[in-house]
């Protein structure tokens, strides 16, 4: 009687064990069977970037077909920085002590990567960096850290390749004035971010080398976005009437804003050309109202599977499909000018 009261005793230990361990979310048996769920912490600079938000949304969508694919299931834990650092690496711990498996960051500043990596480290959890690069020295702490980005200055290549085509085809298309020289002005994104000076410097050099005309008016830090980008275009279309034939923008919202400019002070479309780089939706639009020149597009789906992907890997403890540095394809968008 004994020996069944310990029997039956040590089944139901052993059946609850199981049912723990279920609600763990299937975590590991130690054997290398796959989890049930994963949790993914996904850290944004800032939610309000129209480029981040287009990512974040494609991020979901992998996360939602991983789910209907493996049967897993995976929680993304999304937040929004803010432009704050502080903040950053609040929501990082945050994060951790939630039991997140593997974060996706964005960071604010990407100079201060080395303190995200020391918590997660700490924690044991891997990292996929993405759009703002940490310095070589923070992604080579460990082999559990990865980096997702477009390549800065293949961006500005096209961008410039586009321009040197449109003047070649025809130099009245950008030499709006026909005075032998395309004056430009430039609007820039954040300083501390690596694709502002990289597109800047590439962009120029690609008209140079292209044998466009080119003098420039003057230019101005926008960081990315689309009022301050209106606000200091608005403030050049009056200081310099009628001189601006070129508007080369680091990205698809400062263009935008650019143009919101121009229509609020009554400058006709075709009389400035502009360019942008991100081919995010609202680019694409302006694109094909005639309002932008050209674009250059990084393949969202690519540039958002791949991290989810690794992420979800780095989760599940299985092999990881991509190198440490993913660089994402691109193209030029050139579009018919109103
Ligand atoms: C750039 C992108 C910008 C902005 C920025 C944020 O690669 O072109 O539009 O989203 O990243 O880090």
């Amino acid at each position: 009687m004994k020996k069944r009261i310990i029997f039956v005793t040590a089944v139901l230990i052993v059946c609850m064990a199981a049912l723990f361990l279920g609600a763990d979310g299937g975590r590991r048996d130690g054997q290398g069977a796959k989890k049930t769920s994963i949790r993914i912490g996904l850290l944004l600079y800032r939610g309000d970037d129209t480029f981040i938000g287009t990512l974040r949304s494609s991020i979901e969508e992998c996360a939602k077909e991983y789910e209907q694919e493996t049967g897993v299931k995976v929680t993304l834990d999304v937040m929004d920085a803010k432009g704050s650092q502080n903040t950053q690496n609040n929501q990082v711990e945050r994060l951790i002590s939630l039991g997140c498996d593997a974060l996706c960051v964005n960071m604010v500043d990407r100079a201060a990567a080395s303190a995200v990596i020391d918590k997660a480290l700490a924690a044991g959890l891997p990292v996929v960096f993405f759009n703002r690069e940490p310095v070589e020295e923070d992604m080579n702490r460990s082999d559990r850290l990865y980096y997702v980005g477009a390549d800065a200055k293949e961006s500005a290549v096209l961008q410039g390749e586009l321009l040197v085509d449109a003047y070649k085809k025809n130099p009245g298309s950008l030499d709006l004035n026909g005075d032998g020289k395309v004056s430009y002005v430039l609007l820039e994104g954040e300083t501390s971010h690596q694709d502002s000076l990289i597109r800047t410097e590439w962009s120029i050099q690609t008209l140079k080398d292209g044998g466009v005309p080119i003098e420039k008016i003057t230019g101005g830090i926008a960081n990315w976005e689309r009022s301050q980008a209106s606000a200091l275009m608005e403030q050049w279309i009056l200081e310099y009437p009628g001189q601006i034939e070129l508007v080369i923008c680091n990205n698809d919202d400062m263009a935008l804003g650019a143009i919101d400019a121009m229509e609020r002070n009554d400058v006709s479309p075709g009389s400035i050309r502009l360019v942008g780089i991100d081919g995010t939706p609202a680019g694409q639009e302006a694109l094909k109202a005639g309002k932008l020149l050209g674009t250059v597009e990084s393949d969202r789906e690519l540039y958002a599977r791949a991290i989810f992907e690794i992420a979800a890997a780095l989760s599940e403890r299985e092999a990881v499909e991509y190198e440490k540095y993913f660089w994402c394809p691109q193209r030029a968008l050139a579009g018919g000018v109103r």
